[in-house]
């Protein structure tokens, strides 16, 4: 792949994995991300060399089965109602008429019930104003999941997301609450289908969205990348780290260059090389299209991104 260019799939279609996700599974790395055409929200595709990616399906649509869980969340994945008014803040947005957004979605194995766990955000379609998280699960990586709904953890707001699992198990939601203002991360419960607490708050007033996390064992440190918040338009990413998910966190401060490199964070994959090293590539969106003339000629390109794939180097230890 070329960065900020169009990536094709092997049947020579561009890969639709925006906001996207990666996952090990059965000797192959799944690519989720969110597919904007027609009647998807999330694609698949899988790779056994992190060069030859196939199209494996559309993972959740406007059509996906539902199932009720224990926690009861709204099930629409549509809606068929009048549209609101169109104002500032209503505005039909990406995606088309009738389609909910389905945004930066991960998907995790839960090694105790064997499921996949879909994790996205949601909102309605019209406006930002719901503020959600979502969940669908199914029995395979990519399969057709089914679809528990939509809900406000504890009440909060909850937007742009990631999720992590630590080496113990523990895995956690962390997404953009108050109206964005803060970062919130919660434990999941055992089965990945609730939030089980609330652990932390970070960042307060400081606007940061599209977090990206992941762990270095050789510092046992925690790495958070975050935008800040100019919708599609990149701006400066920075980074937070801590030792523990609960603990004190350091401050925000920059990586990369005032528009990291034109992106914004999707997530951060370690990848572990020939000679044993494990180095951390930052895989990012540029929205719009980047470079690519197929895409800025689309007729929404801001639905669309190009792929940034960069290692990253540490310059503190
Ligand atoms: C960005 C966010 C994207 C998308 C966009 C919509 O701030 O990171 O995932 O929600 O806003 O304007």
């Amino acid at each position: 792949m070329i960065n900020g260019k169009l990536y094709l799939d092997t049947n020579g279609n561009p890969i639709h994995a925006h906001g996207g996700w990666m996952l090990d599974y059965g000797g192959y790395t799944y690519w989720y991300g969110e597919d904007r055409r027609d009647n998807h929200y999330v694609s698949c595709y899988r790779s056994s060399d992190m060069k030859n990616w196939e199209f494996r399906g559309h993972i959740l649509s406007t059509t996906s089965p539902k199932a009720h869980t224990s926690g009861r969340f709204d099930l629409r994945l549509s809606w068929d109602k009048e549209p609101l008014p169109e104002t500032n803040e209503n505005l039909i947005v990406p995606g088309g008429e009738g389609k909910v957004n389905i945004e930066r979605p991960k998907v995790l194995y839960n090694a105790l019930t064997k499921k996949f766990v879909l994790w996205a955000h949601y909102e309605n379609g019209q406006n930002y104003l719901d503020a959600r998280a979502c969940i669908a699960s199914c029995d395979t990586p990519d399969g057709e999941f089914t679809y528990h709904g939509s809900f406000n953890p504890f009440g909060e707001m909850s937007r742009d997301c990631t999720v992590h699992t630590d080496a113990n198990g523990d895995t956690y939601f962390i997404s953009a609450s108050r109206d964005n203002a803060d970062l919130h991360i919660y434990r999941l419960t055992e089965d990945y289908m609730n939030v089980d607490r609330q652990v932390h708050t970070l960042f307060q007033g400081e606007f940061r969205e599209a977090p990206a996390l992941f762990y270095r064992r050789e510092n046992g440190k925690y790495y958070l990348l975050s935008s800040w918040c100019t919708g599609w338009r990149p701006n400066q990413g920075t980074c937070a780290t801590a030792h523990k998910m609960n603990g004190r966190w350091s401050l925000n401060y920059p990586f990369g260059d005032e528009t990291t490199f034109r992106s914004q964070p999707a997530f951060v994959l370690p990848y572990e090389k020939e000679n044993g090293e494990t180095v951390f590539l930052y895989f990012a969106d540029r929205w719009g299209g980047g470079d690519d003339e197929l895409v800025q000629k689309h007729e929404n390109p801001y639905f669309l991104s190009s792929y940034i794939v960069l290692p990253i180097r540490f310059d503190e230890y």
